[in-house]
């Protein structure tokens, strides 16, 4: 079985392309990791890559444009068929957006499209929402926008920070990042009219409350 080639551009710790590097080891994974770019020389998930043994290069940044011009140099160079974004930290030239477009994927932590932009977290305990999570989106220009392909959810808890929160969230990120690859891979998943269609799922039935009924006293 030939595997999708797919690219990852990370600019940090790098923990969900180790998600994917796991996943990948899978014979059965549909897609294998030929290139990991990075905007930074001491990102974490160049080594992540050198452990696993996947080339690597950190592309130069002088200016948006040029660093966009390097980056599809080197992806065509790799041959990669999908661009994985995972904790890349840079806002993409919309250029390189268009020409990437339904092949560029990325995952924020928050249920999109609540929450966009630098520390989703951070917003989501100031809103006081019961409820957050990732989403796995195909990349449009407009930042963390675009169809959306996989959402996982967590509660937030009465006592939580940021830092806690963005951990529940994060062992969910390591879920849905290698299971949305995995459908784009499979040739599952088609845009229409801006929203993500999957070929042969079935609508999850799932109810959630946040407090949990049993945890309410119901008189006063
Ligand atoms: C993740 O929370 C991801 O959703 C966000 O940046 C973080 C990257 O973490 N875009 P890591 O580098 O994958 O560990």
């Amino acid at each position: 079985m030939a595997r999708l080639p797919v690219a990852v551009l990370a600019s940090g710790r790098g923990s969900n392309l180790q998600a994917l590097i796991e996943a990948a080891r899978d014979p059965a994974y549909p897609a294998e990791i030929v290139r990991v770019l990075s905007d930074r020389s001491d990102a974490a998930a160049l080594e992540r890559a050198d452990r696993a043994g996947i080339a690597h290069r950190v592309l130069p940044h002088p200016d948006r444009a040029s660093f966009a011009g390097a980056a599809d140099a080197a992806l065509r160079e790799a041959g990669a068929e999908l661009v994985i974004l995972a904790g890349f930290m840079r806002i993409l030239d919309t250029g390189f957006v268009e020409a990437w477009q339904d092949r560029l994927i990325n995952i924020h932590p928050s249920l999109l499209p609540a929450f966009r932009g630098l520390h989703p977290q951070r917003q989501a305990l100031a809103a006081g929402v019961r409820f957050s999570g990732c989403t796995v989106h195909f990349v449009r220009p407009e930042l963390d926008s675009g169809p959306i392909i996989a959402q996982a959810v967590v509660p937030v808890h009465p006592d939580d920070d940021e830092a806690r929160l963005a951990a529940r969230i994060l062992a969910e990120e390591h879920r849905v990042y290698p299971m949305s690859v995995r459908l784009y891979a499979e040739g599952r998943l088609r845009v229409v009219d801006g929203r993500v269609v999957i070929a042969g799922a079935s609508a999850p039935d799932v109810a959630l409350l946040n407090p949990a009924e049993g945890l309410v006293s119901t008189g006063v």
